[in-house]
């Protein structure tokens, strides 16, 4: 199987970075195909641990890893991730699509600018600069990392875009933006110092997934429920972190991949948006706490419920799981009883998942309650309590996906394989 893609289910810090890492080991290239520093992916190694914004979580087991076309690339933060790697002994054997896009400080203003003025309407984003990034590439004016490197054709290309934004900050937003000689001179030296790093990610994929014996990596980012097209619009991120993305995202023709969906054992959401299963009170807040559900990226609180397997089957229709991960079982521990939404009642009726986000914040969910567990020591999938295990049975035989990996714990020991991911 030489192309694998690992893929929030649900509404992102799903865990990716810890199964990418785990699995890494098995890989040639990890590759990034969408999103941008808006992700916040967490490695944990022993005593070490590791955020990653852009970077792909590979690079703790020091494979080859490339960012592709699709991702939105911040370069001050991937610059200040780069050299945080190096003080901790690691160089990246890093490679980036020359088409990728860059992020200018004028999309983090336009990005906050937005929220401000939206006041109790706002979307809740990482204030990133994500939307407004991708919002250039599609309109055609955005500039690229072959722009950001030649500094002649970047000055050419950049101011126009500076110009228009300070009109639209000021103009819409009676704000004045960052001053443009100062991101030129900034953004100059930042393209001097990643020049060495672009090389042509879709074609050495390509290729490498035509080798035999080589094993491709994809590492989502998000998480299907804020994918653009058919998360909870438009409380959504403006990338496609489905599955399927990653071909036009890569620059790939369709071939099978494996389809690695990783869920939570419970549901979070940052961010605004309806979320069925949200709780308040007590069990939200014993989830919060034990899960150290804050923001990776922004550190804000997450918001906690119950697991939705009404949500997670749109998400198998959407990616065609192959196999799911599913991680923090550990914060369900010493739960007495135990709750699964399986379908969702609405005006009387009992429907699935809704297409039309008005009705989905208006659903009931409908659950099934099944006995609680406490987790001892656990070094195998067979010393899980006989009720975790039937938890993880009623989500298989549910969604008939095979949970191939069960997370007990950040660290990558703390990992129980129920069969074989690969
Ligand atoms: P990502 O964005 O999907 O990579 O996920 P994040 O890194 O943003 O958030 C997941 C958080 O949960 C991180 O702090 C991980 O170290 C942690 N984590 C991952 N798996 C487990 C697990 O099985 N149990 C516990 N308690 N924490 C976990
Ligand atoms: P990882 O890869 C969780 C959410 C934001 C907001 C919405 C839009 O770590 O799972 P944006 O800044 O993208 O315009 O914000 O998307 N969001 C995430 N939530 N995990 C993420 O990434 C996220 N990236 C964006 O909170 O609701
Ligand atoms: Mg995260």
């Amino acid at each position: 199987m030489p192309g694998i893609v690992i893929v929030g289910a649900q509404w992102g810090d799903e865990g990716k970075g810890k199964i990418t890492d785990l699995l890494a080991e098995r890989a040639d290239l990890v590759v990034r195909y969408q999103g941008g520093n808006n992700a916040g992916h967490t490695v944990v190694v022993g005593n070490e641990s590791f955020k990653f914004h852009l970077l792909p979580s590979g690079v703790v087991q020091n494979k080859e890893v490339r960012i592709a076309s699709g991702v939105v690339i911040d370069p001050r933060v991937l610059v200040q991730e780069l050299d945080t790697l190096e003080k901790r002994g690691i160089t990246p054997r890093l490679r980036i699509d020359p088409r990728a896009h860059v992020i200018l400080p004028v999309h983090n203003a336009l990005d906050e600018a937005r929220e401000a003025a939206a006041g109790e309407g706002k979307l809740g984003t990482t204030g990133r600069g994500i939307g407004p990034c991708y919002e250039d590439r599609a309109s055609r004016a955005g500039i690229r990392f072959e722009d950001l490197v030649d500094e002649a054709r970047f000055r050419r290309k950049v101011i126009p875009l500076l110009e228009a934004k300070a009109q639209l900050l000021g103009k819409v937003y009676q704000r004045k933006g960052p001053a443009q000689e100062d991101i030129v001179k900034e953004y100059v030296d930042l393209g001097r110092r990643l020049a060495g790093t672009l090389g042509d990610v879709s074609e050495e994929v390509h290729s490498a997934l035509q080798t035999d014996g080589r094993v491709v990596l994809f590492e989502g980012a998000q998480g299907t429920l804020l994918d653009l097209a058919f998360g909870t619009y438009p409380y959504v991120t403006s990338s496609h972190p489905l599955s399927g993305s990653v071909f036009v995202n890569v620059g790939l023709p369709p071939s099978p991949l494996e389809v690695i969906g990783v869920s939570k054992a419970y549901t979070t959401r940052v961010g605004s948006g309806p979320f069925p299963t949200e709780l308040d009170g007590k069990v939200a807040d014993r989830i919060r706490e034990v899960g150290k559900e804050y923001g990776t990226t922004t550190g804000r609180p997450r918001r906690c419920g119950w697991l939705d397997l009404v949500m997670l089957k749109y998400a198998h229709r959407l990616n065609g799981f192959s196999q799911l991960a599913l991680t923090k079982l550990d914060v369900l521990s010493g739960f007495k009883k135990l709750r699964i939404a399986t379908s969702y009642r609405y005006d009387g009726v009992e429907i699935g998942w809704p297409y039309d986000i008005e009705v989905l914040s208006k659903v009931e969910p409908v659950y099934e309650e099944l006995d609680g567990f406490t987790l001892g020591r656990t070094d195998s999938y067979e010393d899980l309590p006989e009720e975790a295990q039937e938890y993880i049975a009623f989500i298989e035989r549910t969604l008939e996906v095979p949970v191939t990996i069960v997370s007990v714990g950040p660290a990558r020991q703390q990992t129980l394989f129920k069969s074989k991911p690969l």
